[in-house]
């Protein structure tokens, strides 16, 4: 049994979070079931750089199914739920590197042995693996045939990439496809936030003022939630169109520096560093709390915050650190700022990551397929591959559309009738 994870012993319930997640994951047990027969990634040796969640170990068993040799790593310190990850190596026998709460050099030790499998195809959840194998290990380069991202976050780093001509090999935006960011990192960030910040502090929401950073797919998700759970939500941007929209969502925007003074609790959503930096934290009210649900820690300045406080003690409650700045202000840092929906609860649910899933399984089989035809660049996903998930998606859950009659398709493609 290869892998590193926390306690091979935690396997059995892993066992049942996996089974019990592929149940809300029919459009990705359809690719499973073909993949099973067509077997499209015999003789690939893939690396993936995700969450280890029952989503994940899902996506898993559809890869190897497909004959892909898989291995694990962990794509962040905080994410991985070390019963799957158990549950991965013992009944699924997928070498898994990934233990929750992992330093950063046992992090980065995990990516190693996931790069030592001299991957053909690698998948990354904000692009750390494919870094490290152009920065330290640029001579596995010419073997890798694609590498597909699953965050926002991941695909900004990876166009910064291939605009500085850096980027050795092909990459897929899998986080651009509509399959993938419209219901993922809307609906999934959304909920699972709520969940995240809930289970960290037990807060109630309703009558809270809760300041939600960023106003993208996820910010989108996390504001409507907490709305719907009656917080009076206030939105920060950097960006008009989005602030417009915002606004005209019903939403009260201002700048964060006057949000700091007033919210309850802040939540970040941004991918950007300091959304909320140390002046902020200076106007925040005593016992505000402070969440991050973006890929990466960067967007609190959580060194500056330390800085400036005089006491900071550790696990006030599970996942909440308590960080005085005088004796009539404590700010807690909920998570230590690592996405919360996956610290503190199970991330996105199984249902919309089926048809994240999905569509990476197959955007992996396309970038095979197309083997050799391909340039070290960012390709969006084959339109076809979103008609095919949405419509499955939509088949699994009992809805039925209409369809389009020859009249209307002319009508829709011509431009003779007017007035
Ligand atoms: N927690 C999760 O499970 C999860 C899931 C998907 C994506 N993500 C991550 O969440 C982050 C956001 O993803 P997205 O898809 O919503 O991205 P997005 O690009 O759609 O939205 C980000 C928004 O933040 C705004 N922004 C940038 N800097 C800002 C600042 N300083 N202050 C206020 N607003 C600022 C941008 O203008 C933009 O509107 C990324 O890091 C992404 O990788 C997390």
């Amino acid at each position: 049994m290869k892998g590193d994870v926390k306690d091979l012993k935690l396997a059995p319930v892993g066992k049942k979070r996996i089974l019990w997640a592929d149940r809300d994951m029919p459009v990705l047990a359809l690719v499973r079931e073909r993949f099973k027969r067509e077997k499209p990634l015999k003789g690939l040796r893939m690396s993936a750089c995700l969450h280890i969640t029952a989503e994940t170990a899902n996506l898993g068993r559809t890869l190897v199914a497909g004959g892909a040799d898989l291995v694990f790593c962990a794509s962040n310190p905080l994410s991985t739920q070390d019963d799957v990850a158990a549950s991965l190596v013992k009944d699924f026998s997928i070498p898994t590197y990934s233990i929750k709460g992992e330093d950063r050099k046992t992090y980065y030790a995990h990516i190693k042995r996931a790069i030592a499998h001299k991957p053909n195809v690698t998948m990354d959840d904000g692009a750390d693996l494919v870094s490290e194998i152009h920065r330290n290990h640029p001579e596995l380069a010419p073997k890798v045939i694609a590498s597909m991202e699953e965050t926002t976050t991941g695909v900004i780093r990876l166009r910064a990439m291939a605009a500085d001509g850096a980027l050795k090999f092909p990459v897929v935006a899998v986080n651009d496809a509509t399959t993938k960011h419209l219901f993922d990192n809307r609906y999934g960030t959304g909920q699972s936030t709520v969940d995240g910040v809930i289970r960290a502090t037990d807060l109630l929401v309703a009558g809270k003022r809760i300041v939600v950073c960023g106003y993208g797919w996820c910010g989108r998700g996390v504001a409507s939630r907490f709305r719907g759970m009656g917080a009076n939500v206030i939105v920060t941007e950097v960006d008009p169109l989005r602030a417009l929209e915002a606004v005209m969502d019903g939403y009260l925007v201002m700048p964060i520096a006057e949000a700091a003074a007033v919210g309850d609790l802040f939540v970040t959503l941004t991918g950007d560093v300091n959304a909320i930096d140390v002046p902020h934290f200076r106007k925040m009210k005593d016992g505000a709390m402070v969440a991050n649900s973006g890929h990466f820690n960067v967007e609190l300045n959580l060194e500056g915050l330390k800085k400036i406080s005089k006491r900071v003690t550790r696990n006030v409650r599970n996942f909440v650190d308590e960080y005085e700045l005088s004796r009539s202000k404590r700010i807690y840092v909920l998570g230590e700022g690592r996405l919360i929906n996956l610290a503190a609860a199970e991330g996105h649910p199984a249902s919309v990551m089926d048809m994240s899933f999905a569509t990476q399984a197959l955007t992996t089989e396309w970038a095979v397929k197309n083997k050799g035809k391909l340039e070290p660049r960012v390709y969006p996903v084959d339109r076809k591959i979103e008609e095919w998930v949405s419509s499955l998606k939509l088949k699994a859950m009992g809805v039925k559309i209409d369809r389009l009659t020859a009249a209307q398709k002319k009508y829709l493609t011509s431009w003779e009738t007017g007035t």
